[in-house]
């Protein structure tokens, strides 16, 4: 059985995937059963990183969404609409999608979880934090067993690249972002990285899989790198520590003063991003260039880390064809009725559960 793909967008990560569905020897076997049938563009004559037949290729990802050969819809396109939009279309229509949109999953992922529970498809989003590092399956099925402390964090290549470039070479902060930019690292408004807001998205999503969110993305506190300087990366040097862009979520202890419980059944929760001093030492200081980490500490396991690079299009488009291998999977395993219970912590109410 052969199982319809359709993409929205083939920018960085959409030529990534692109990349692995095309050339799938050697790949995992269920790779040579995804077939590319449509993908959505803005610029139909823009010349593209991997050759496909014009036919497929649309201007219009309206097309793309209802194409009744397609079953799995992957939205690369990025930004908050149509892909929010694109997103419930497609789950209306049935299929399933795998999304790398942190943007959209951060503040509609409540929304777009109830609608594919109640669809009875899946809605996957391992290439939306950490890039190639599998970091949501593990926080929403592996650790299951444990409770959460702490999940800490550089999520954002971009600003670790600039930062490490920084301390390295005492590179200058705006050539290096332009090359982050050049190498498909930074989003299509690098604002979003350097002022913290892709981090927090990131932050929000993983704390809402650790603790059971939904996390208000709106009421996480987020500074970025943009107001630092060569000057803060050598000072911090040469008092032996580095500068990181750290994203954190953990629990708190209720405050003594009862006026301040939080509400009966829910735990409070500190989240935030900032530029951190952390001592050479330290698990996160050696990660350097693109690469990200998180740092998981939890009950009864210990500290667990997760390690690799956070962004470009090989990694990210990894952890999106993970996750269409895993709908695929079911698919198959099912004879094509994704809801069909084979693995109940991949079911689409259990995702929702879980995640938001
Ligand atoms: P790009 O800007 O490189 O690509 C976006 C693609 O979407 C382009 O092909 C563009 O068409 C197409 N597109 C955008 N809007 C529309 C529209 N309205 N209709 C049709 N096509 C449209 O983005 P990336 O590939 O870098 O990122 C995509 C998503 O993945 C974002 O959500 C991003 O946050 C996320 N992500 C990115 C990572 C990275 O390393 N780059 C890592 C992890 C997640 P055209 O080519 O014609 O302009
Ligand atoms: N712009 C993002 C980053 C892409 O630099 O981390 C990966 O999510």
């Amino acid at each position: 059985m052969t199982i319809g793909i359709g993409l929205l967008g083939m920018g960085t990560v959409g030529a990534g995937v692109a990349g692995i569905l095309t050339t799938p020897a050697g790949r995992h076997p269920l790779v040579a059963a995804l077939q590319l049938r449509r993908v959505a563009v803005r610029d139909l004559t823009r010349p593209r990183a991997v050759p496909l037949p014009v036919e497929i290729l649309t201007s219009d990802p309206n097309a793309v969404v209802d194409d009744p050969d397609i079953d799995i819809v992957v939205e690369v396109m990025g930004g908050l609409e149509p892909a929010r939009s694109l997103i419930l279309r497609a789950i209306a229509a049935g299929k399933s999608v795998v999304t790398a949109n942190k943007a959209v999953i951060a503040r509609y992922g409540e929304e777009i979880g109830a609608a594919a529970a109640a669809r009875g498809v899946y809605v996957l989003i391992e290439a939306a934090v950490g890039g190639g590092i599998p970091i949501i399956e593990p926080l929403k099925q592996s650790l299951g067993g444990n409770r959460i402390q702490r999940v800490s964090g550089i999520i954002n290549g971009t600003t670790n690249y600039i930062l490490s470039r920084m301390a390295a070479e005492g590179a200058d902060y705006a050539e290096v972002l332009a090359e982050a930019q050049k190498l498909g690292y930074a989003e299509a408004d690098p604002a979003a990285d350097v002022e913290g807001g892709d981090a927090a998205d990131k932050i929000a999503i993983l704390a809402g899989l650790a603790y059971g969110g939904p996390v208000p993305r709106e009421a996480i506190p987020t500074e970025g790198i943009d107001r630092l300087d060569a000057r803060d990366v050598s000072y911090a040097a040469q008092l032996g520590f580095v500068v990181k862009l750290l994203a954190v979520a953990q629990l708190v202890d209720a405050p003594a003063v009862p006026a301040k419980q939080p509400p009966s059944g829910l735990q409070l929760l500190d989240v935030r991003v900032h530029p951190t001093l952390l001592p050479r030492s330290h698990p996160l200081a050696g990660v350097n260039g693109v690469n990200n980490a998180i740092l998981v500490e939890a009950d009864p396991v210990g500290e667990v880390m997760f390690f690799g690079p956070g962004a470009g299009a090989g990694p990210t488009a990894s952890a999106v064809v993970a996750d269409i291998l895993n709908i695929a999977g079911i698919r198959q395993a099912t004879g094509g009725h994704p809801g069909g219970g084979v693995d109940p912590l991949l079911a689409a109410g259990s995702w929702r559960q879980c995640a938001l």
